[in-house]
């Protein structure tokens, strides 16, 4: 596509939000829910799946894989299992669009089928490393190729996976995941330990499909050859796309802001920690009950002065996806921010420190790229102008956010990929009260 035909948005100067929001479902949970929902002997309902374009490639992955997939509507969902061994050769390369959880967890459920595969993706996914989970998988037992360590993947059939015990070099819940599917079908217990704690949305949907996970110390351990039984999953709302709107509000809300129905699983609202930290005003409602598989919160932001903080390493892995917008809080906070040792986000799906650093500086916002990181220096006000969102969908929501503090409007170039996660964005900013349109 031309730079010229590339959708981009406008979103006028200042404004504020406020009112009750809700947001689509969580794409982490939406793809496991399919994944495990075609791994399982029975059955799996899905009600508040994410019908975004990066979890409907990984639908589509599976369709093409047997599996037969039941849409009632946009986010009800039957998956007809086929238990483990039930899967068949695709016809084609599978399609995985932008989605790099969609590629990594397939090559964990692919690694130990008998037949081949081929992984694709979008101009994005095919510069993404692949290497993080094709090396573990290889120890496994799994014969897996990458180009140079990116996409194609290509997976030849394997008879069968040996359980291994892994140290991963990264907290990542994308090799995490990879590396517990795989082990589903290995022999003997795969072991697992973690630098620091990722999302374990994979290990809570496993055992509510029966699988028995063990804690040895802080390493998680499963036997193979466990059965999956298809079960009942309810999505929460994603708290990476509430976290745009969280932020909103505290930059800009001119009455209180209430999100419904957020996952806020602890291993993904490091956010809300570093914004309380910053001297956010922002209140947790519980809504599930204690033994839900995941804890789901109504969250009411108010408008509050911030001041800048060093984030501690430790919540970078709990926050990760949602930097580029708190960089964007850090930029209107009084003081300096600091975050170090996040150079896992230069391998998102753009090198979000760079886009968020080139941002920045087009609004006029004191910064330093770091190599691992980002140093800026809040303000009252930030400037407008045109960003590149560099295709990401984080990058240009983030910056759609921005302009609730600039004096001047803020043109985001490439946002069609808004889509992979967060179908309906401008309709929520809108009713939020975003002034925002497509350019
Ligand atoms: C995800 C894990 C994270 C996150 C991504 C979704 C997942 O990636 O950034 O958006 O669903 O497991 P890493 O595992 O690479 O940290």
């Amino acid at each position: 596509m031309n730079a010229a035909a590339r959708p981009a948005w406008r979103v006028a100067a200042g404004g504020g939000v406020g009112g009750t929001l809700s947001v689509p479902g969580d794409k982490s949970i939406s793809h496991r829910a399919l994944m495990l929902g075609a791994l399982a002997e029975g059955d799996t309902h899905i009600s508040g799946f994410l019908a975004g374009e990066d979890c409907l490639a990984t639908a589509h992955a599976l369709e093409a894989l047997g599996v037969s997939i039941e849409r009632s509507a946009d986010t009800e969902l039957v998956v007809h299992g086929l238990g483990e061994a039930g899967l068949r050769a695709a016809a084609g390369a599978l399609d995985m669009g932008n989605a790099g959880t969609a590629m990594r967890l397939m090559m964990g459920l692919l690694a130990g089928q008998k037949f081949d595969s081929t992984l694709v993706g979008d101009e994005s996914l095919m510069r993404r490393p692949m290497e993080r989970v094709a090396v573990p998988l290889q120890m496994m037992g799994a014969r897996i190729h990458t180009r140079q360590g990116r996409p194609p993947v290509e997976i030849r059939g394997t008879p069968h996976l040996r359980a291994i015990h892994y140290t991963l070099p990264v907290a990542s819940a994308q090799v995490k995941s990879a590396l517990l599917l795989a082990g589903l079908s290995a022999e003997g217990r795969t072991r697992l330990t973690e630098p620091a704690a990722s999302r374990d949305h994979t290990e809570r949907m496993l055992r509510a499909f029966g699988v028995e996970l063990l804690h040895e110390g802080g390493t998680i351990a499963m036997e193979g050859g466990q059965v999956l039984r298809g079960t009942e999953v309810a999505v929460p709302a994603d708290f990476s796309s509430a976290a745009f709107f969280i932020v909103a509000a505290v930059l800009a809300a001119t009455k209180p802001l209430v999100l419904t129905n957020i996952g806020v699983n602890p291993t993904r609202t490091g956010l809300l920690e570093l914004l309380q930290r910053m001297g956010a005003d922002i209140r947790v409602r519980a809504r599930s009950p204690a033994d839900a598989p995941e804890p789901v919160a109504d969250i009411e932001v108010h408008r509050s002065k911030l001041h800048g903080i060093s984030v501690p390493e430790a919540i970078i892995p709990l926050c990760i996806d949602e930097l580029p917008v708190f960089f964007v809080a850090a930029a209107c906070a009084s003081g300096e921010t600091v975050v170090r040792g996040a150079l896992e986000l230069r391998v998102k799906e753009s090198d979000r420190l760079a886009a968020m650093a080139a941002g920045l500086a087009r609004l006029g916002v004191e910064h330093q790229l770091l190599a691992d990181g980002l140093w800026i220096r809040g303000a009252e006000s930030l400037g407008g102008g045109t960003v590149e969102s560099l295709g990401d969908h984080r990058v240009a929501m983030a910056f759609a956010v921005a302009a609730l503090k600039a004096r001047a409007p803020i043109e985001i170039a490439d946002v069609a990929n808004v889509a992979t996660s967060f179908p309906g964005f401008l309709d929520a900013a809108r009713a939020a009260g975003l002034r925002i349109a497509p350019r």
